[in-house]
């Protein structure tokens, strides 16, 4: 049976020039590189200059993933952003992008899934892709995380850094059974019952102001690794796969200890893993693609492969999707 695939046709991403390390951090909080690397892994973040916004390391992200795909914007129906941190309120940062890369057709719009932003945004593109609606998208993370931390809270501001990253996804016909390259399944799930674990304290309807971000870390924490792994083997399930098929797991990257924790519950070897958190910290919506951008660029995933994308966020949120590349 001959069906339509959202397959991956290039990959970008983007850090801003500035890079704060953890020393640099503990001349202002109360904290230590070794407090940070030991119960996070991260080593260093990349913080947006003055004046650069989301939509500027989107519109890098994006660009270069254009070039990879060796796509004409004209070839692309669909811009979808996952981004936490807009540039404004309205209109979308979708549009902003779409603008700047000279798209005046098809149609342009932002999810909202924080940390799991990325595979939501991948889930919807996959569904217009698969349907037709869209011969091609560009599926993009942005987030300048900077611009709502508490810089004051050792307990977050460690965590988060700026950047960007962004698959093209083309419609091209497949098969149908898992030899096809493509978005073979995706798997989405949320729970409002924890809005307060991981929040922003402000918003339009609510202070006016765009607010700060608040976190029960522990809390996060102790749902983190059971939400991932179930959601991963639900998604590898829906495709009819389990781990052993997997080539790559690239997880949101968070935090080091989940990752690990994860990867051992879904039974699959750290060697099969791709961490760049160490070197960007928590980028929420833009870690996923960033990391597939490190991966796909210095040869380790080669088209072919069977990756599973694995992510979670405030609400909660979290998600999935098997992708052969
Ligand atoms: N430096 C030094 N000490 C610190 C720091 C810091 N930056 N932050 C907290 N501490 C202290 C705490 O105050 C506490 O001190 P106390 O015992 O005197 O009260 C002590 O360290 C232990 O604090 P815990 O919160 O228990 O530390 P824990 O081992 O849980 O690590 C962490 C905290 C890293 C936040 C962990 O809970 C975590 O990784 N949670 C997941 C959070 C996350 O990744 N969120 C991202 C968004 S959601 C997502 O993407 C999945």
């Amino acid at each position: 049976m001959t069906i339509i695939r959202a397959v991956p046709a290039g990959v970008g991403s983007y850090l801003p020039e500035r890079i704060m390390t953890n020393d640099e951090l503990s001349k202002t909080v109360d904290t230590t590189h070794d407090w940070i690397v030991e119960r996070t892994g991260i080593h260093r973040r990349h913080i947006a200059a003055d004046g650069e916004m989301t939509s500027d390391l989107a519109l890098h992200a994006a660009s270069q993933a254009l070039d990879m795909a060796a796509m004409e914007i004209g070839e692309i129906d669909l811009i979808v952003v996952a981004t936490a941190t807009p540039d404004q309120t309205f209109p979308s940062t979708a549009t902003r992008v779409q603008n700047r890369l000279g798209m005046h057709h098809g149609f342009a719009f932002d999810v909202q899934a924080v940390c799991s932003g990325f595979v939501y945004a991948l889930s919807v593109a996959t569904q217009f892709i698969e349907t037709g609606k869209a011969r091609g998208a560009i599926v993009i993370g942005s987030e300048t995380f900077s611009r709502i931390l508490d810089w004051s809270d050792r307990t977050t501001c460690v965590l988060f850094g700026d950047g960007a990253g962004a698959v093209v996804l083309k419609g091209e016909a497949g098969t149908g059974t898992t030899a096809d390259r493509g978005v073979l399944s995706t798997e989405l799930r949320s729970d409002g019952a924890h809005n307060a674990s991981l929040y922003v304290d402000g918003g339009p309807s609510t202070t006016g102001l765009a607010g700060q971000l608040r976190m029960n870390g522990r809390e996060v924490f102790k749902h983190a690794v059971r939400n991932l792994a179930e959601i991963g083997e639900a998604a590898l399930a829906t495709a009819n796969l389990t781990s052993s098929d997997v080539q790559w797991v690239v997880p949101h990257q968070a935090n080091a200890r989940i990752i690990a924790s994860t990867a051992q519950k879904i039974g699959v070897e750290m060697n099969r893993v791709i961490v760049t958190v160490q070197d960007h910290a928590n980028t929420s919506a833009a870690s996923i693609p960033l990391a597939l951008d490190v991966a796909v660029r210095d040869g380790r995933i080669r088209q072919g492969d069977l990756l599973l994308l694995e992510a979670m966020g405030g609400g909660f949120t979290w998600g999935a999707a098997a992708v052969r590349w």
